[in-house]
Parts: C-alpha cells; sequence; structure tokens
C-alpha cells in the first residue's frame, strides 16, 4: 500500500492501482469518458487530466493511466485541471454537439458556447475507442476499429461496410459512453447504425414460441467458443426446460 493526498486529504492506496480508480474509490468524481472497467485503459478522452506534485515538480497526466506512487501530492480540481477540462470538453463538444453526455458535463462547467466552430452533421462518436477495444478485448470479434488519422480518424468497419466478423452483440452501443451507435430490432432483424454504416442481422426464431430472441450469428460464436451443440439456442431462454 502507498499514501497519497488527493485534493488535501491523505488516501491509502495499492501501488499501481490508476489515480482514477482510488479517486473513486474516495468518492471523488473526475470525468473519465473513455475508461470502462472492462478494457485496458487507453487515455483518449483526456477529460480525467489531474495535477500531480512529486519531489516539488508539477505536471498534468491522465488519471486513467497514472499509477498511485508513495507520497505523491494531487489535485484533481485545480484551476489549471479545471481549464484543461474545460478545454477538452469544448473541443470534443465542437466535434460532437449532439452528444448529451458532454452538453451535460458543459453545463457542469459553466461553459455555455464552445469557443470552437462546431462541426455539421449529427456527430456523437468522441473517438474513445471504447467500442473497439471491447469489441477485441471483450468479445474477441475485432469487428470495428479507429481508421485514419488526424481530423479524418473515425470509428469504422473494415471497408466502411458489412463487417464480416461483427456478431452483433451490441457490446458496442452498451459500452459507448455518447451513445453514438444505435441499436433496433425490428421483427426478424437487429439494425445496427454506427457512425458509417448501417448493418442488418437475422435474429435466432424460437422453435417453440416463434419469437425472434438473438442475433444468429452471436449464438454460432457462442457455439463455437464453447463446443455446444448445433441445436443448443434452438429454443429462446423463456421456452428451455
Ligand atoms: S462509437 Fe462510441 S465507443 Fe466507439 S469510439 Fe465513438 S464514442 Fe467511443
Ligand atoms: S478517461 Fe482518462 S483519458 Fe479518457
Amino acid at each position: 500500500m502507498v499514501t497519497l493526498t488527493i485534493d488535501g486529504r491523505e488516501v491509502r492506496a495499492e501501488e499501481g492501482k490508476v489515480l482514477l480508480e482510488v479517486a473513486r474509490d474516495n468518492r471523488i468524481d473526475i470525468p473519465a469518458l473513455c475508461q470502462h472497467d472492462s478494457v485496458a485503459a487507453y487515455g483518449a478522452c483526456r477529460l480525467c487530466m489531474v495535477e500531480i506534485s512529486r519531489k516539488g515538480r508539477e505536471k498534468l497526466v491522465a488519471s486513467c493511466l497514472y499509477p498511485a506512487e508513495e507520497g505523491l501530492v494531487v489535485k484533481t480540481d485545480s484551476p489549471r485541471v479545471i481549464h484543461v477540462r474545460r478545454t477538452v470538453t469544448e473541443l470534443l463538444l465542437a466535434r460532437c454537439p449532439d452528444s448529451e453526455v458532454l452538453q451535460d458535463l458543459a453545463r457542469k462547467l459553466g461553459i455555455e458556447r464552445p469557443r470552437f466552430s462546431l462541426e455539421e452533421g449529427n456527430h456523437k462518436c468522441i473517438l474513445c475507442a471504447l467500442c473497439t477495444r471491447a469489441c477485441e478485448q471483450v468479445v474477441g470479434a475485432s469487428a470495428i476499429s479507429l481508421a485514419n488519422r488526424g481530423t479524418a480518424r473515425q470509428m469504422a468497419t473494415p471497408f466502411h461496410a458489412f463487417s464480416e466478423a461483427c456478431i452483433a452483440c451490441g457490446t458496442c452501443a452498451e459500452i459507448c459512453p455518447t451513445r453514438a451507435i444505435d441499436i433496433n430490432d425490428v421483427g426478424d432483424t437487429r439494425i445496427i447504425v454506427m457512425p458509417n454504416v448501417t448493418m442488418e442481422f437475422k435474429l435466432k426464431q424460437c422453435s417453440v414460441c416463434g419469437s425472434y430472441w438473438a442475433p444468429e450469428r452471436q449464438l454460432e460464436h457462442i457455439i463455437r467458443q464453447a463446443g455446444l451443440p448445433d441445436n443448443a439456442f434452438d429454443k429462446c431462454p423463456d421456452c428451455r426446460d
């Protein structure tokens, strides 16, 4: 264990635990849009920046990546931190003016109108890579990725077309912090609307009640992974014994 100070409070933490986690353990709120416990940290959104002071030197670090150390002094709400947090929020909001999560954050930070010009169109993707990391690290499908560089950077399927690797599980939509991915089940079809592509998938019909209950591709994926018999999901959960 190590002892450090956050916002003037002395706290104990496991050595190596990242500052964001330590702060949350101590009910100190730091905004963080690209962090999720189920995937490796990535440091994309920069909203979680905090100021640290070590051996008399101060610097800004991403709290989702920086580990707790003995004697560290951390400030989560210093004027420098608030300035960076506001600027990052304004930049993200300029890219994604329709994102309610960002609008809420901006309100909390007292931002009435971002200084940067708003992009046109219905953008909600902040390029946090939570969806791509979850698709790779949790689902094991790697159906989507972040493509291109600079201003052309975007979350995309290969060639912006139907992704053969996608199993339509919806994990990407579930984990997306800005609701940039939409999922709808209509009749026998699951429709996934991503920022750059819309994909349709067949849903499996229950052999007993006839309801369409889960994407066929997702069930086939589970059958392969778990070595289950081909008919393992012929019945929906409600009609199983
Ligand atoms: S679609 Fe959502 S989860 Fe994926 S990169 Fe964009 S904001 Fe992040
Ligand atoms: S949560 Fe740390 S950079 Fe996004």
